[in-house]
């Protein structure tokens, strides 16, 4: 009996002071301790791929030598996926209680809707399913059906302009996104798109890296466009482009070692954004009970990255003395006043700076009150209403750290805005690390269509056209010129009538950049017949004017060489500002030719090397008629019986000195790209195929020699967009 009660009186003395190691362990995983059992040590839970911690992630040892919420005993769990409760206008299946990682959803739309999103989605080991949200929809309404996230439901079926639906997630399900939305005027969804979420669902690294990625270029991207009107680079740029806030909680909740890992990502992430050419302005902030500011806006060296970085390795999570609280809204109210500073510098400068939060917090905040009320300040400061178009202005991202979140209070702080997603909740915070390392690669951003720069001193105008490539056709015996726009890294969009229909490619290069492209394919449209309308007396059909050549070698994009928009495709949707599953072409279409006369330009070379963009308007509706009428006043036309064999609908027709005098396209200029400015970004609607009148001195326009009469046709890509969608696997297209 004796050695019996000499242990058990030994292990009593020792284990005194903290938690029961008993109570720690999980059935069918793994736990590490962060400080023993002692008091305030947490233990953290991992479960194989497809099991989550129940009842919760972590665990701390409080300070009457209990774990929390011991009594429930802690193991892995079997993921699972949120149920469908509400599915319009069409079916699902299977239907079951409960689906599991690997089960496959399939959807199917009633006749007469069409599918937008995926037919199947499988359930994921994060708890998710796979791909965006299906929706069925028959565009009756003015904005498109914002479908019903997995796990909730809707109210409201009506989406006409000023119509608002609301969601509710199922029980047990938390929301991320908008609770209600309005259908606007625009035609599109106030909000963002909700989605309902089991606690321990979480954001893989490269779904966090491809969203956050894609939305804070989309920011980079227009700043840096913006600082292009500026005009005064010098200025603007010494000044800083854009504010940049990182705002990480310290209190004990989040722990030591995700705030060590939070500053690491903070770190990661000021370096990326380093590698793109223009300058932020940092504000770090650290808070737990009490703030502290770890880098101010208004510091002199607030904008030298490795400075802000330097500051950050430096603070320490031991410099918070008072670590219980965690007073979120006292971080905000520091964002708050280093804007207020700011603006009372410069209140004119202040406005047109863009400006970022990332705020690493576990939104459980329990000191200072409701955090959501300094987000209202500071949109006020920012003057940033419903109804004055400044949203840009402020972009909140919140990224879930620790083990145990408050959704609904990420969810609360965060930007909600269509199509994008301005809030994260990652398995752990060195995920999260993770999703940094791999977002914003220069290469993902060069990939986004239509951009062009101004040029740095040592640069020529290319980056100005950077879409615009140069074809040459050496036959033997002589040589011709077209142009051509780079649409992807192995596709130059250019005219078919710039080729012999029996070419030999080894007669074609293409000049993108510095570099000379040797050319694998050649693809005319199909329709594309020049003496196929002999019968109706056209000479010389330019209809479907269209070919693609496939490049021997995949492009290498840079500032210099990069891809133009295309109609029709998700890079465009981005650039316009449309992206959301329901897009369609018409969207498009309606945002790029709105109007009677659309402003549209033409890129000349009339010196070598010497790119300049010529404005023209696109005659539209009655105002197409003229082109038509003027074109029969031409003798050379006179004989064709219906001047429509020759000018086509496929046309746009620009050209003319009505309203104003349009500089025509020459020769050399064929192929090349008609293209709408949309804000800073550029797309291309047609292709240069011909003109009535050839006025031009070889490749030089004649200043003030434009003939009333003469106008120049393009193939227009809106209604060849299936061809294009056919030969151009590389690009994603709409439905
Ligand atoms: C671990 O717990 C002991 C006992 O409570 C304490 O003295 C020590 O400071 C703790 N260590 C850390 C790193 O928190
Ligand atoms: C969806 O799943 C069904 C059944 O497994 C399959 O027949 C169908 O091809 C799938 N659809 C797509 C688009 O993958």
């Amino acid at each position: 009996m004796l050695p019996v009660i000499l242990l058990s009186y030994i292990t009593l003395s020792v284990a005194a002071p903290g938690c029961d190691p008993d109570k720690v362990a999980i059935t069918g995983g793994e736990y590490r301790l962060t400080n023993g059992t002692h008091i305030g040590s947490r233990v953290e839970y991992t479960c194989p791929e497809g099991k989550y911690p129940h009842p919760a992630y972590s665990r701390e040892c409080q300070s009457n030598g209990q774990w929390k919420n011991e009594k429930v005993r802690a193991e892995c769990r079997v993921v699972q996926c949120p149920r469908p409760v509400q599915f319009e206008h069409g079916e699902f299946f299977p239907r079951k209680p409960r689906y599991f990682v690997g089960d496959v959803l399939q959807f199917e739309c009633w006749a007469g809707f069409h599918m937008y999103g995926p037919e199947n989605r499988t359930c994921q080991a994060n708890g998710k399913w796979s791909g965006e949200e299906t929706k069925c929809d028959n565009n009756v309404g003015d904005c498109p059906n914002p479908g019903i996230p997995i796990g909730a439901t809707k109210v409201g079926t009506s989406y006409q302009s000023g119509d608002t639906v609301t969601y509710e997630c199922q029980r047990g399900l938390r929301m991320f996104g908008s609770k209600e939305r309005t259908c606007m005027k625009n035609k599109r969804w106030s909000g963002a798109e909700p989605s309902c979420r089991f606690w321990y669902t979480y954001d893989t690294p490269p779904e966090v890296a491809q969203t956050f990625s894609a939305s804070i270029s989309e920011i980079i991207e227009a700043s840096d466009l913006d600082k292009v009107e500026e005009r005064n680079i010098f200025r603007v740029r010494r000044d800083g482009d854009m504010n940049i806030f990182i705002v990480i909680d310290t209190s004990r909740s989040v722990g030591k070692r995700n705030f060590e890992t939070a500053k690491e990502a903070s770190i990661v992430f000021i370096e990326k954004m380093a590698s793109f050419d223009f300058t932020l302005r940092y504000g770090v902030i650290s808070y737990a009970s009490f703030v502290k500011p770890i880098v101010r806006l208004s510091d002199e060296d607030s904008t030298d990255a490795e400075a802000v970085i330097k500051k950050i390795q430096t603070f320490q999570y031991s410099e918070h003395e008072d670590k219980t609280g965690t007073n979120t809204q006292g971080g905000l109210r520091e964002v708050f006043n280093m804007l207020s500073l700011q603006q009372h510098r410069d209140p004119k400068k202040f406005l047109e700076k863009r400006n970022v939060i990332l705020l690493m917090t576990d939104g459980k905040h329990n000191d200072g009150g409701d955090p959501t009320v300094e987000v209202k300040r500071i949109r006020e400061l920012l003057d940033i209403r419903d109804d004055n178009d400044r949203e840009d202005y402020l972009d909140i991202y919140v990224f879930g750290i620790g083990d145990d979140i408050d959704e609904e209070h990420i969810n609360d702080l965060a930007s909600k805005k269509d199509p994008e997603k301005h809030v994260f909740k990652t398995e752990s915070v060195d995920r999260m690390r993770e999703a940094f390392d791999e977002m914003l690669d220069e290469a993902e951003v060069l990939q986004r269509c239509g951009l062009s720069k101004e040029p740095s001193k040592d640069e020529g105008v290319e980056v100005t056209y950077p879409w615009i490539a140069k074809i040459t056709i050496s036959r033997p015996g002589s040589e011709e010129r077209c142009k051509g726009s780079i649409v992807s890294k192995s596709f130059i969009l250019t005219a078919a009538h710039c080729f012999h229909l029996d070419e030999e490619l080894h007669h074609i290069t293409v000049r993108v950049g510095d570099r000379s492209l040797k050319v694998k394919s050649l693809y005319r449209h199909d329709k594309y017949d020049p003496l196929g309308k002999r019968d109706k007396m056209v000479e010389k059909s330019f209809d479907y004017d269209l070919a693609l050549i496939e490049l021997g070698e995949r492009i290498q994009y840079s500032r210099k060489v990069r891809p133009i928009c295309l109609p029709c495709t998700t890079g465009t949707s981005w650039a316009l500002k449309q992206r959301g599953i329901a897009v369609t072409c018409s969207d498009h279409e309606k945002t790029l030719l709105s109007s009677g006369l659309v402003r549209a330009m033409f890129v000349a070379e009339e010196r070598e090397r010497q790119y300049e963009g010529k404005n023209v308007l696109i005659k539209r509706g009655n105002k197409r008629l003229t082109c038509l009428e003027d074109a029969k006043k031409l003798e050379k036309f006179q004989n064709i019986p219906d001047i429509k064999d020759l000018i086509t609908d496929n046309f746009f027709c620009t050209g003319g000195t009505e309203p104003e005098v349009d500089p025509q396209t020459c020769k050399d200029d064929a192929g090349g790209p008609l293209i709408v400015r949309f804000r800073q970004r550029y797309v291309q609607v047609g292709v240069i195929s011909w003109g009535t009148i050839n006025s031009c001195a070889g490749t030089k326009r004649r200043p003030g020699l434009v003939p009333p009469l003469s106008r120049d046709f393009h193939t227009d890509l809106f209604r060849v967009s299936d061809w294009l969608k056919n030969k151009l696997k590389e690009l994603e297209f709409l439905n």
